[in-house]
């Protein structure tokens, strides 16, 4: 959406229901009163309840429960994530997009979709997304060689954990990506890169929450082991105001890993993680490793410390909790 409907939603928002008139706003933009009713016939088509009145001017009544960049930016306190956004009624996958889009954008471009019909979940899995969740991916441009790249899921995580715990729920991260809320998942990431011998030309960050479904919305066999926030919550959740925090976190932590040692953000996914400590049984496509989860290593490895005493490192896999602690 054009630059002159934000400002329009501005200037509604900002006069907090008293009309608004369009000679007014045709001033202050620049524009004639009949472009600035054309834009007001186009928000209304987007959803946004506005009244008119010949005489005195338009009120805004209702603003649409999407995620429409005009929405995400107003009030967006970031200096990075968000600045451009990429938003789509309906998509394959927002990562699909964002890698087709990466090498030309800056760092910080988001892909937006309300909903994705090829969603993709880590080791070749679906992602059910239907209208309701938060599907996101983040363009990243961090100059860091491959290995660290992964580095940027536990950042991911940590954030999307912490915006989680801020309302009050219980959130904890299991290795290497998924947040969950009393042992079921309410958000998953992807973390995918493109590089060259020696840094990442990007990464892109896919994160996918779900917010204001219900649990039939989710299809067996995935439904027994997810949970949305509006069930967590018992109630309907903001998902405005939930991406805006969550990006803002988000560059926060990402400020830290650029800037400070990773040791730092580990000590603090540590404490979120409910793997630690747990018997684990972690499967890649050449083996399968069990034993206790002891840690994980700067460049986001499991440690795993096997029945014979000797640990090992798995940089990637599908990890199962063998029992409850
Ligand atoms: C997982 O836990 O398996 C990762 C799920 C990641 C889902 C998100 S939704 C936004 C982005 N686009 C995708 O196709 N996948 C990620």
């Amino acid at each position: 959406m054009g630059d002159k409907r934000s400002q329009i939603i501005k200037a509604l928002k900002e006069s907090k229901g008293a009309p608004v008139s369009g000679e007014e706003l045709g001033l202050s933009l620049g524009v004639s009163r009949t472009m600035i009713w054309k834009y007001i016939k186009s928000l209304q088509a987007a959803g946004y309840e506005i009244d008119s009145s010949p005489k005195k001017g338009y009120i805004l009544k209702a603003v649409p429960q999407l995620l429409y960049p005009e929405e995400v930016q107003m009030g967006l306190k970031t200096t990075l994530l968000g600045k451009k956004i990429h938003y789509f009624e309906e998509l394959s996958s927002t990562n699909n997009t964002a890698k087709q889009i990466a090498l030309s954008e800056e760092e910080g471009t988001l892909v937006i979709a309300e909903i994705q019909k090829g969603g993709r979940g880590r080791l070749g899995r679906e992602w059910v997304s239907p209208l309701g969740g938060i599907w996101v991916s983040i363009i990243l441009k961090p100059g860091v060689p491959l290995r660290h790249a992964s580095r940027l899921t536990l950042v991911a995580g940590l954030a999307v954990a912490n915006v989680m715990r801020d309302l009050g729920l219980d959130a904890r991260i299991k290795w290497p990506n998924d947040v969950r809320i009393l042992e079921r998942k309410v958000c998953g990431i992807l973390t995918e890169a493109k590089a060259e011998v020696d840094r990442v030309d990007y990464v892109i960050l896919g994160i996918g929450i779900n917010v204001n479904m219900d649990l039939k919305d989710i299809p067996e066999p995935l439904r027994e082991g997810s949970t949305t926030l509006k069930v967590e919550l018992g109630k309907h959740v903001g998902r405005v105001a939930f991406l805006q925090d969550l990006l803002f976190e988000l560059e926060q932590q990402y400020i830290r890993f650029k800037t400070q040692p990773f040791s730092q953000i580990l000590n603090d996914w540590m404490a979120l993680s409910d793997t630690i400590g747990r018997e684990v049984k972690v499967t890649t496509p050449s083996r399968i490793i069990e034993g206790k989860a002891v840690g994980v290593t700067s460049d986001g490895a499991l440690v795993v410390k096997k029945a014979d005493k000797t640990t090992e490192e798995v940089i990637a896999g599908r990890c199962i909790y063998a029992r409850t602690k």
